[in-house]
């Protein structure tokens, strides 16, 4: 992998999705193709890469608490990461508090509702009237009220932008705080999630329902 990319190492390489492909099916994805993962198989590779010095860390990506028990369970090395939609509509609260516990930082991705090709994942973040008025009255944008929040709650964010103005607005989140009451209006946001995976989901593969791919968390 880190020579595919022309590295030496790595600083942090993660499970993307807690379910396997069959080999040699990833670019030709079907629900037919899905398989259940063998974390502790999985893991011990991880954690082999990271004794080799291919990766400084070693994460998982879209795990739930039950998912993540399962892998601790096995782990010599805890995940260091784990990598989860997380913003203001979407706030993960059981998985934060879990992921504390656990010494494991969460990282926040979609946290301004994710964008594909354009187009937003969810508008529910950008469009939150809630957000609105906080940063009107604050005289900042949503963007930097969303990501202000995911900061006080002690989460790390990936952030996308391809404009240098929007990515110097991203950055200017340090100098300020959110009130009490602000974080009190920010919790009472009514919950969704952005990002189901339902293409995850199928009769034939290891996730029959979305309660069953997040256990419940969603
Ligand atoms: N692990 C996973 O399964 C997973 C899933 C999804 C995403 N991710 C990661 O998370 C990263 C970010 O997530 P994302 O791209 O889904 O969502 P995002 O960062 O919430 O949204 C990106 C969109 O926000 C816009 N944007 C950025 N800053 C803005 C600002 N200040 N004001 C208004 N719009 C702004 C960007 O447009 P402009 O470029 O025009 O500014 C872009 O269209 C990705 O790069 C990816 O690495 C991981």
């Amino acid at each position: 992998m880190s020579r595919n990319l022309r590295l030496d190492y790595l600083d942090l390489y993660l499970i993307h999705w807690p379910i396997a492909i069959k080999p040699g099916k990833y670019l030709d994805f079907k629900t037919e193709y899905l398989l259940l993962m063998d974390f502790k198989s999985v893991w011990e590779s991880m954690e082999e890469c990271q004794k080799l010095g291919l990766t400084k860390s070693i994460g998982v990506s879209n795990f739930s608490c039950k998912k993540l028990e399962i892998l601790l369970g096995t782990a010599k090395i805890p995940p260091a990461v784990n990598q989860v939609e997380m913003n203001p509509v979407w706030q993960q609260k059981k998985l934060t508090e879990f992921c504390k516990e656990k010494g494991i930082l969460i990282t926040a991705y979609s946290p301004l509702g994710g964008n594909r090709d354009g187009f937003w994942l969810t508008n529910r973040v950008i469009d939150c009237e809630v957000l609105k008025e906080i940063a009107n009255a604050r005289g900042k944008t949503i963007a930097q009220i969303c990501l202000r929040w995911l900061y006080e709650q002690g989460v790390s964010f990936v952030v996308k932008s391809f404009d240098k103005e929007r990515m110097k607005q991203n950055m200017d989140i340090f100098e300020w705080n959110l009130s009490p009451d602000e974080l009190e209006k920010i919790d009472q946001i009514p919950q969704q999630r952005g990002n189901p995976a339902t293409s995850f989901i199928s009769n034939e593969g290891p996730y029959k329902s979305v309660q069953e791919l997040w256990d419940g968390e969603i």
